[in-house]
């Protein structure tokens, strides 16, 4: 075996193998939380919107193969990644927040830091600076060697869900009814195309009507931001604080004017209803309830080998400069 090869070989560990805690890089790294929230800080103030797109990767990264920065790598012409699947074309965005983190890392304390890892640790700074609770995030993760969009496309929900499937679905990754309605509420900060409502306006489970549960008023509203002849990049706000983390969206549910199918239906269906009312009227509730979830969420496994990536669009293996 070459000595290029079996050094290349050492630096790929198990990931289960490593246990994840608070304070992963005090020794190696003491800097890596402060630089990233940094980097989030900068990233509002040029585009406040930039902070929901990021949080949003913990649940498209995790979802998929466990927190992995699997969503982070490009397409080569040898593997299709994440970013084009189903839920992810022409909607996640600011993905160059993280390579401005992860350079700032790579700065400060070269190889050290992964990708997996800036993903939580923005996350939870999108939530915390844009009016929702901070919390103590458990590092550790390895980012994945591989990605596939086949994967993304087979395990990411569509906005047209149904609460029963959700809860099914969410049930599949051991994360409760209450984790699943207190993620939603990540909704809180953010926005969506009008592509992501057009059949729940106009034709809801084709039925050739609109959904039922929207409150009229609000639907006629949404009739003239996304009139069918719509461009259906037109982006609408998912709740009436679209910049402020705080549990509007719950309040919006229980008057019926939640955005996606996937909102409103939590409040339709009983299995649910009980927790968004509760959420809507008790803020430290729902606060409370949502670091629960990113925890549980953040927790989620990976099974295979990892490294940490120089680059997050990017394996090591395939830099031009892999010994450095
Ligand atoms: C429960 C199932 C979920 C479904 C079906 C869902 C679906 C969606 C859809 C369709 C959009 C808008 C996409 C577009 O129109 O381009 C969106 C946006 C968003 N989602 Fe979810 N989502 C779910 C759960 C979550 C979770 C668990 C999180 C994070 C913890 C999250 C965070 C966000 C954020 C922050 C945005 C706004 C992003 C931006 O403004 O760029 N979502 N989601
Ligand atoms: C919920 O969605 C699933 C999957 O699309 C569907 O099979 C089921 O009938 C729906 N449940 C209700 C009560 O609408
Ligand atoms: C609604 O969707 C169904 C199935 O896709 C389709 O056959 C029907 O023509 C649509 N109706 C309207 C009014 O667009
Ligand atoms: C939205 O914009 C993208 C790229 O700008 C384009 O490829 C896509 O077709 C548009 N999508 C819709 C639904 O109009």
């Amino acid at each position: 075996m070459s000595p290029l090869v079996s050094l290349f070989l050492l630096h790929i560990v198990t990931a289960s193998a490593t246990q994840l805690h608070p304070g992963y890089y005090l020794r190696t790294c003491p800097k890596a939380e402060a630089i990233v929230r940094d980097v989030m800080k900068k990233a509002f103030t040029r585009d406040p919107r930039s902070l929901a797109s990021i949080m949003r990767f913990q649940f498209h990264d995790c979802f998929v193969n466990g927190c992995d920065a699997s969503l982070l790598l490009d397409d080569t012409p040898t593997m299709l990644g994440e970013k084009l699947s189903l839920s992810n074309i022409n909607s996640l965005r600011s993905y160059e927040v993280i390579d401005e983190a992860k350079a700032a890392l790579e700065k400060a304390c070269p190889g050290v830091v992964s990708c997996a890892d800036v993903i939580i640790m923005a996350s939870r700074d999108a939530v915390a600076l844009t009016g929702g609770p901070d919390w103590q995030v458990k590092l550790g993760r390895l980012d994945s060697l591989t990605a596939s969009q086949e994967a993304s496309d087979d395990v990411m929900p569509s906005p047209t869900s149904n609460a029963t499937f959700l809860i099914d679905l969410f049930g599949k990754f051991d994360l409760s009814v209450k984790d699943l309605v207190a993620l939603s509420g990540s909704h809180s900060i953010g926005k969506a195309r009008c592509f992501s409502i057009m059949s729940r306006l106009y034709n809801q489970s084709s039925t050739g009507r609109p959904d039922p549960a929207f409150e009229p008023k609000f639907r006629e509203k949404l009739n003239k931001l996304c009139p069918l002849d719509v461009d259906q990049n037109v982006t609408v706000g998912l709740d009436a604080s679209p910049v402020v983390f705080d549990n509007q969206y719950f309040k919006d549910l229980v008057s019926r004017k939640g955005f996606l199918n996937s909102d409103q239906t939590l409040y339709t269906f009983p299995q649910t209803r009980g927790l968004v009312k509760q959420f809507s009227i008790d803020q430290g509730v729902f606060f409370k309830a949502f670091v629960e979830g990113m925890l549980k969420m953040g927790d989620l496994k990976v099974d295979q080998p990892g490294e940490v990536r120089k680059n997050c669009r990017v394996v090591n293996s395939h830099l031009p400069n892999i010994v450095t």
